[in-house]
């Protein structure tokens, strides 16, 4: 089985924010947890280098835009590696073997009578880089503006059309057949309705600006960054060589979008694929928006949240595991250094890391660091199992439907229940009355840890791989593979460190 999952590529005209960290995020955890499934994944990211909005800051930086973008692209890619996230490729669409691929779709399109030259007049939002309608705007001061505040300028020129209109009842049929290729519902019910609104042919090229794709053929136009910028998703997996092995085993793709993307994705893209007689993709996953201690973040406010501040104040794990247990997957939410602070304490340091703590530093000081696998379980032991295996259950389920928070809150609940166990079991009294018991208990527990620790290594991958090498466990091979049989040996336990120190 294979599983190939994209973030959105990143616009090259500034440094990365917590809304680029959280769609890697995401992406990385999905990726690591279909590994642990035993998938073979493909985990792709990367720089959207082209278009209007990233020409105009090279200019006011007075920098030419290959130069402009070759240092920023670095700073997207250095991110994903600081957020431990486990890429397979990253691309950049000033790459030749991208342009190579968008230039070939186009001419697949152009084949397949998809697109006409005529001319353009409308609204266009460089920030957003998108063609609105005037009824899609609102006047504010006298200038029309998007939903989002963006300004837009009138644009008038001569330009290609793709020919989106003809799509319009191959998508209905498509996504009526497929309802989970858009999640959340909220999201696909939005698609469908706005394609069932109608759909108008898209300019696709433009005249005015260079910095684009050159359309082959027509050297006068550059291609709508959009078209440029969705082909990354085929481009890395080998395209136009759609018979090579990556493309046959990875292609279609699931992509995690924000919900401000959701509409190129679900709308243009899967007409573009089908228009090239390419498959749309399985799915595309829409999320929220993050805002700042209930501000909507934006430059010109000047409350931008820089990762790396965050990351260095509460640590990363700390960080990662804030974005996905904090706020449903699929919402926005809100973004302040005391809620991180509390989440962190109330879950990592004293739900998990105390149960860590505590049991190890135990084991070490009064089971010569060692404890035997048992079968002498009684019904408490029993039952607390039995929870295990079902918490394990829904964390797939959940994970499986991307619902993360979910997945996270399952195995935090478990750990509760575990933490409840050993004050009820109360291995330190066992330890005078009965030797024995004292060691199922503990037995039970390490095995709730370790594999708690497996269930959460996909969201805090640094510190439960430290959890499981202190446990002796093979971090190198860390799956789903014989969990049931994972402490069948007897567990070592090396000196215990405190993995999450609670927050001041
Ligand atoms: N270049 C396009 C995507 C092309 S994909 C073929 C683009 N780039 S972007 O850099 O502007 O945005 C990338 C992603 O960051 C989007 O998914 C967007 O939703 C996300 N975020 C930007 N700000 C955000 C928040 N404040 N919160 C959460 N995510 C947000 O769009």
């Amino acid at each position: 089985m294979s599983f190939y999952i994209t973030t959105p590529i990143y616009y090259t005209n500034d440094v990365p924010h917590i809304g680029h960290a959280y769609t890697t995020i995401a992406c990385d955890i999905l990726a690591r947890y279909n590994k642990l499934l035993g998938k073979e994944v493909y985990f792709l990211t990367g720089t959207d280098e082209h278009g209007q909005k990233v020409e105009k800051s090279a200019k006011d930086a007075n920098v030419n835009p290959k130069e402009f973008v070759d240092k920023l692209s670095i700073n997207f890619k250095k991110l994903v590696l600081d957020l431990d996230c486990e890429i397979d490729d990253f691309i950049r669409t000033t790459e030749p073997r991208h342009i190579k691929a968008a230039q070939f779709l186009w001419n697949k399109l152009l084949e397949n009578d998809q697109i006409y030259l005529s001319n353009y007049e409308g609204w266009y939002s460089i920030r957003d880089e998108a063609f609105y309608l005037e009824n899609e705007l609102t006047k504010v001061d006298g200038k029309f503006k998007t939903k989002s505040g963006s300004s837009v300028e009138w644009v008038k020129e001569e330009s290609y059309f793709f020919k989106l209109s003809k799509w319009e009842d191959k998508l209905i049929q498509f996504y009526e057949n497929n309802p989970d290729a858009i999640s959340p519902k909220t999201r696909y019910n939005e698609v469908l309705s706005f394609i069932k609104g109608g759909l108008k042919d898209l300019s696709i090229s433009r005249t005015t600006f260079e910095w684009g794709v050159k359309v082959p053929n027509n050297n006068k136009h550059v291609m709508y960054v959009w078209i440029d910028a969705l082909c990354n998703y085929l481009t890395s997996i080998g395209y136009p060589d759609i018979n090579n092995d990556k493309f046959i085993k990875f292609w279609p793709a699931i992509h995690i979008v924000g919900k401000d993307i959701l509409r190129f994705h679900a709308v243009f893209w899967p007409a573009f694929l089908m228009a090239a007689d390419i498959d749309p993709p399985k799915k595309i996953y829409a999320h929220g928006w993050w805002t700042n201690e209930g501000q909507k973040i934006s430059k010109s406010i000047g409350n931008v949240i820089d990762p790396y501040e965050i990351i260095n104040e509460f640590g990363l794990d700390q960080f990662r595991y804030f974005l996905f247990r904090e706020v449903p997957f699929g919402n926005d939410g809100d973004f302040s250094k005391k809620s991180i602070a509390n989440r962190v304490n109330a879950d990592l340091s004293n739900n998990f890391g105390n149960l860590v703590q505590r049991i190890s530093t135990f084991i070490v000081k009064n089971c010569n660091s060692s404890i035997n696998p048992t079968n002498n379980l009684n019904n408490d032991d029993k039952e607390l199992i039995k929870n295990l295996d079902k918490k394990f259950n829904d964390y797939k389920n959940y994970m499986n439907n991307q619902q993360i928070d979910k997945s996270i809150k399952s195995v935090m609940e478990l750990l509760s229940l575990t933490n409840v166990y050993v004050d009820e079991q109360a291995p330190w009294s066992l330890k005078k009355t009965d030797k024995e018991r004292m060691q199922v208990v503990l037995f039970v527990v390490v095995n709730i840890i370790i594999k708690s620790s497996i269930m959460l290594f996909p969201i805090i991958p640094k510190s439960t791989k430290k959890i499981l090498s202190m446990f002796n466990m093979d971090i190198n091979n860390i799956n789903f593979n014989k969990f049931d049989l994972l402490i069948s040996k007897n567990i070592i336990i090396d000196s215990p460190s405190p993995i999450f120190p609670r927050i001041l």
